[in-house]
C-alpha cells in the first residue's frame, strides 16, 4: 500500500505508478520502481527567489565578459563532433560497447588537451593508474601533463576535484561511481543518477567541462537509466563493427554543435589514428567492381564520404525468402525492394536478398536510396556498374528519383577520388565528372541492364 502523497516512479523511464511492482508497466523494466515522496509538508519547503523573468538582453549585459572560449583538446575529429571544442562547464557522456575504445579515445583526448595547456584529470575506476600509465607510454603520450587517479568514490572524487582547478575531467567509467548517501551498489540506476547528477552540477558550477564514461548494455542502451542522457549536454556514442579496425563518433544529442556530425578513427598499436579522409577507407579499392556493388556519394555531417552498397540477390532456399540488410535501414530497403517491384518490374518474391553496407559504415541519408536500389538491380540483372561511377539519388514511392542536397560537394570529392562517372538526379552538375542524369528509376535500371550510361 502506498501511504499519503508517495509514488512508485521508474528509474528507467520516469512513470510513476501508485503502487509498487516488480515491473514497469510503462516501460517493462524489472526492479525500477523506487518510492519518491510527491509533497513535502509546509514548513520544509526553501524560499523561493520569486521567478523573475529576464529577456536575452538583460541589464548589463554590454558589460558582461564573453563565454570563455572552447578547449581545442587537439584531437581534431573528437573536437569537430563536440561542435568545434569542447564547452567549459559541460559535461559530456561518451558511450559504447565495452572493449571499443573508450578509454583509449579519452587517454588521447586529455593527453593532447593537457600537452596545449588545459589541465586535465583522467580518473579511472577500472583500470590502476599503473596500467593507465602504461597504456600512455604506449600512444606516445607518457610526457603529457595529465593528473591521472583510480577512485570509484564520488565523494573523494568531488573533494579532489574541489581542490585543484580543472578544466577538462575524465570519469572513466559512471558505472563504477559510489556514492555513500546511497545505499544501493554501484552500477545501480540509483547510484549512477546521484553520482552524474552531482558531478554535472559541479562540472557547471566550477566551469570545468566533465566526459562520463558510460557502458552500453547488450541491447544498445545506455547502461543503467536513461535518465543520465538527460542530464548531459552532450551524449556522444562511440561504435564499430567487430572485424574492422575502424571506429566512428557520432553525437546523439548535442547542446553546442550538430548532431550530423561523424569523427572517423583507426584503431592501431599506438592507439587511435584519426582518419581525415574517410573515403578512402570505406572504398574497396583495386580490381574489378563486381556485379551488386555501387558506389554512393554521401555525405556525413559536413564532409563527403564515398561507400560502397554491396548486394546480392540470389534465389532463396527457403519458404520465406531472406531480408538481411547492414549498415543501412531495413524499412528502407523494403520500400526500395517495393519500388523496384511495382515500378520496374524487378522480382524480389522467392529471392533472398542482401545489403551490406561496406568498412562498417551506417547510413541514414535518404540519398543513398539509389545507390542501394543501383547495387539491387545490378545483382538481380547480373550487371556490373562501370568501374568509375557514383550514385546517389532519392526515389519516392512513385518511382520518381528526387534531387538531392549538396551534389557539388558529392561530385567533387568523387572526382578527387578518381571517379568520372555519376548516376544522379537528372538536373545535377556536370563538372569533371560526366553525370548520367535519370529522373525515374525505370531509366536507371535500364541503364544498368543495357549498360547505357551516355
Ligand atoms: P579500451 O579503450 O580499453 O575500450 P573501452 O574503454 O571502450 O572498454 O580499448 C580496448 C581495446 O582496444 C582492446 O581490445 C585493445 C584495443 N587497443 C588497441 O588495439 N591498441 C591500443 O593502442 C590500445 C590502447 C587498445
Ligand atoms: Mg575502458
Amino acid at each position: 500500500m502506498a501511504r499519503d502523497g508517495a509514488t512508485y516512479v521508474c528509474q528507467s523511464c520516469g512513470a510513476a505508478h501508485p503502487k509498487w511492482a516488480g515491473q514497469c508497466a510503462a516501460c517493462g523494466a524489472w526492479n525500477t520502481l523506487v518510492e519518491e515522496s510527491q509533497a513535502r509538508p509546509p514548513g520544509a519547503l526553501a524560499p523561493t527567489r520569486g521567478g523573475k523573468a529576464r529577456g536575452l538582453a538583460f541589464e548589463g549585459f554590454e558589460s558582461l565578459s564573453p563565454p570563455p572560449p572552447r578547449i581545442a583538446t587537439g584531437v581534431d575529429e573528437f573536437d569537430r563532433v563536440c561542435g568545434g571544442g569542447v564547452v567549459p562547464g559541460s559535461a559530456i557522456l561518451l558511450a559504447g560497447d565495452p572493449g571499443v575504445g573508450k578509454s583509449t579515445l579519452l587517454l588521447q583526448v586529455c593527453g593532447e588537451a593537457a600537452r596545449r595547456g588545459a589541465r586535465c584529470a583522467y580518473i579511472s575506476g577500472e583500470e590502476a593508474t599503473e596500467q593507465i600509465r602504461a597504456r600512455a607510454h604506449r600512444m606516445g603520450l607518457a610526457d603529457a601533463p595529465v593528473k591521472l587517479a583510480a577512485e570509484t568514490a564520488l565523494r573523494d572524487i568531488v573533494d579532489g576535484l574541489k581542490r585543484e582547478a580543472f578544466d577538462l575531467v575524465v570519469i572513466d567509467s559512471v558505472q563504477t561511481l559510489w556514492s555513500d548517501a546511497h545505499e544501493a551498489g554501484p552500477g545501480s540506476v540509483t547510484q549512477v543518477r546521484a553520482c552524474a547528477g552531482e558531478l554535472v552540477r559541479l562540472a557547471k558550477r566550477r566551469g570545468m567541462a566533465v566526459i562520463l564514461v558510460g557502458h552500453v548494455t547488450k541491447d544498445g542502451q545506455i547502461a543503467g537509466p536513461r535518465v543520465v542522457e538527460h542530464m548531459v549536454d552532450a551524449v556522444l556514442a562511440f561504435e564499430g563493427e567487430r572485424g574492422y579496425p575502424f571506429r566512428i563518433l557520432r553525437a546523439a544529442k548535442n547542446r553546442f554543435g550538430a548532431t550530423d556530425e561523424i569523427g572517423v578513427f583507426e584503431m592501431g598499436d599506438g592507439g587511435l589514428a584519426e582518419v581525415k579522409n574517410p573515403s578512402s577507407l570505406f572504398l574497396n579499392d583495386g580490381g574489378e567492381r563486381a556485379a551488386g556493388a555501387a558506389v554512393f556519394a554521401g555525405i556525413e555531417g559536413s564532409r563527403p564520404v564515398l561507400v560502397e552498397f554491396q548486394a546480392l540477390v540470389a534465389p532463396s532456399v527457403y519458404g520465406t525468402p531472406r531480408r538481411t540488410v547492414v549498415g543501412w535501414d531495413g524499412g528502407r530497403l523494403a520500400m526500395v525492394m517495393a519500388v523496384l517491384e511495382a515500378r520496374c518490374g524487378l522480382g524480389f518474391a522467392a529471392r533472398d536478398v542482401y545489403l551490406n553496407v561496406a568498412g562498417g559504415l551506417r547510413i541514414s541519408e535518404p540519398a543513398a536510396d539509389l545507390a542501394a536500389a543501383a547495387a539491387l538491380a545490378s545483382s538481380a540483372l547480373d550487371c556490373a556498374l562501370p568501374q568509375a561511377c557514383v550514385v546517389f539519388g532519392e526515389i519516392s514511392l512513385s518511382g520518381d528519383i528526387r534531387p538531392v542536397s549538396r551534389t557539388e560537394i558529392r561530385l567533387k570529392e568523387a572526382a578527387k577520388l578518381g571517379f568520372t562517372r555519376a548516376l544522379a538526379p537528372g538536373g545535377s552538375d556536370d563538372g569533371a565528372v560526366a553525370v548520367t542524369g535519370v529522373t525515374r528509376l525505370t531509366d536507371a535500371v535500364r541503364r544498368i541492364g543495357d549498360q547505357a550510361w551516355d
